[in-house]
């Protein structure tokens, strides 16, 4: 896939702010977890996984500059979170900015489901300050998580992109953002004017993409709600501007792919509506893929495209079984993501034991190693990200998580009879809560957690 001008994590151009300061230089202790290479979908064995017990993170002005088991010099601030696991913060490749409050809405598929309850949630961000707050909360929300990056759908309206975009840059996120693309079957206040969605999308782009750590997609929402000639002018613009991305849906429900079917009937079929109108590229982020056939998988790969698989919104809305094994077979990478209204949760590690049911219930177990990659360095790679985020390692961003591996005496009593990495691994992650998430980190200051931030001087 065609590598981006992702560089080592740009120095901070944000400034410290005066409270961080003193953090300048941060050795923080505890046990270091990554994984550099591709671990495979089925393989315990730990040769894909870098495991670091009692290891400093040294990071310097928001950058990782080494990883030792050497006792940093005294002109380093310790932060000891001996007993914790340390790692890359987690990146959600799919999730809906403005659907918080429509999680967990009863009763219905995709559909119906965005008419009933998505479409009118999304109208409310016409309001310039209901989308600056909701972007806000939004982004804090996905910290509260462990959550440092992410590709984002604002909604149709041009501010909403805007709002995402400035309250990624205050908290000094590594965000793919975009206005959502609209012509057709929404509501009219959800529309884009002929012609003039993109214009909009044109005007955000020039305004946010590669300003700090931002960078913007053409946001077609999907196919349906899009007439050929938006399709078409999307295509254009990806086209236009180097290293903007692209991201849609694709093939969710079997009700939605025979209304594509009927719209574009000239189609081989889903995939290839967007292929046809210049879509698919090796910066295309698509949600679910679930209903595809060999033709679309191969596609897929040769244009260097990802799947972002969604398990949780997959199993709440009823859609179907994401088919992992056949993607890995093609060679399309998967990342994982959380798509928020149609899921109950913004928690990767959520997303996680979802994904490991959902492929348990195809006869599939995924390993510890493979959700994990999938959900850092796997997705930073599909992004062409990887030299920036994903990894624990010496010029890659500071964006990391800190977990305490036990919070309840049941986890307790499950850690006491794991024996080896993997199954202590395996079994954190699929019982963790919100409640073992110690405290997030990004670019090398903490954003989210629940202690106060005690630096050993
Ligand atoms: N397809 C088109 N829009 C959406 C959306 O908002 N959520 C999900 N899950 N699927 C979609
Ligand atoms: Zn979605």
């Amino acid at each position: 896939m065609r590598v981006i001008g992702a560089t080592a994590c740009p120095r901070l151009d944000l400034p410290l702010s005066p409270r961080n300061l003193h953090m300048a230089k941060i050795a923080i202790r505890g046990d270091l977890l990554d994984l550099p290479r591709d671990p495979g979908l089925t393989s315990v064995d730990a040769a894909a996984v870098r495991w670091r017990p009692d290891h400093w993170l040294m990071v310097e002005s928001g950058v990782i500059v080494d990883a030792t088991d050497v006792e940093p010099g005294a002109d380093w601030n310790r932060i000891d979170r001996r007993g914790h696991l340390i790692l890359p913060g987690f990146i959600d490749t799919h999730v809906h900015l403005p659907q918080l409050e429509v999680m967990a809405s009863y009763g219905t598929g995709l559909l119906d489901w965005l008419e009933r309850y998505t479409f009118p949630a999304e109208l409310r961000y016409s309001d310039a300050e209901h989308a600056e707050q909701g972007a806000r909360r939004f982004l804090d929300a996905l910290l509260a998580q462990g959550t440092t990056s992410a590709a984002v759908f604002a909604t149709v309206h041009e501010q909403s992109a805007d709002a995402l975009a400035h309250a990624s840059a205050e908290r000094g996120m590594r965000i793919i953002g975009g206005k959502v693309l609209m012509d057709r079957h929404a509501p009219a206040g959800l529309l884009d004017p002929a012609g003039g969605g993109i214009e909009a999308a044109r005007r955000h782009i020039r305004r946010w993409h590669g300003r700090d750590r931002l960078s913007c997609a053409v946001t077609v929402r999907f196919a349906a709600t899009s007439t050929p000639a938006q399709l078409s002018l999307a295509g254009a613009l990806l086209d236009e501007v180097p290293d903007l991305y692209m991201q849609t849906h694709l093939a969710e429900t079997r009700e939605e792919v025979a209304w594509i079917a009927s719209l574009f009937p000239e189609a081989r079929s889903y995939l290839d509506v967007y292929a046809r109108h210049g879509l698919l590229g090796p910066r295309s982020i698509f949600a679910h893929g679930i209903w595809l056939d060999a033709t679309d998988r191969e596609a897929l790969a040769n244009a260097g495209a990802c799947i972002a698989h969604c398990p949780g919104s997959n199993l709440f809305l009823g859609s179907g079984l994401m088919d992992w094994k056949s993607l890995d077979a093609a060679s399309v990478p998967v990342t994982l993501a959380t798509d928020v209204g149609g899921g109950t949760s913004l928690s990767m590690t959520r997303a996680m034991a979802q994904a490991y049911e959902v492929q348990s219930l195809q006869g599939l177990r995924l390993t510890a190693w493979t959700l994990l990659h999938a959900a850092t360095r796997g997705a930073a790679a599909a992004l062409g990200l990887d030299r920036e985020i994903g990894l624990l390692e010496p010029g890659r961003c500071a964006d990391f998580t800190v977990w305490r591996w036990q919070t309840s005496s049941v986890q307790e009593w499950r850690q006491a009879h794991a024996k080896a990495l993997h199954e202590r691994v395996f079994a954190w992650l699929m019982l963790a809560t919100p409640g073992n998430l110690r405290e997030t980190w990004v670019r090398g200051r903490r954003v989210a957690g629940s202690d106060a931030c005690a630096v050993d001087a």
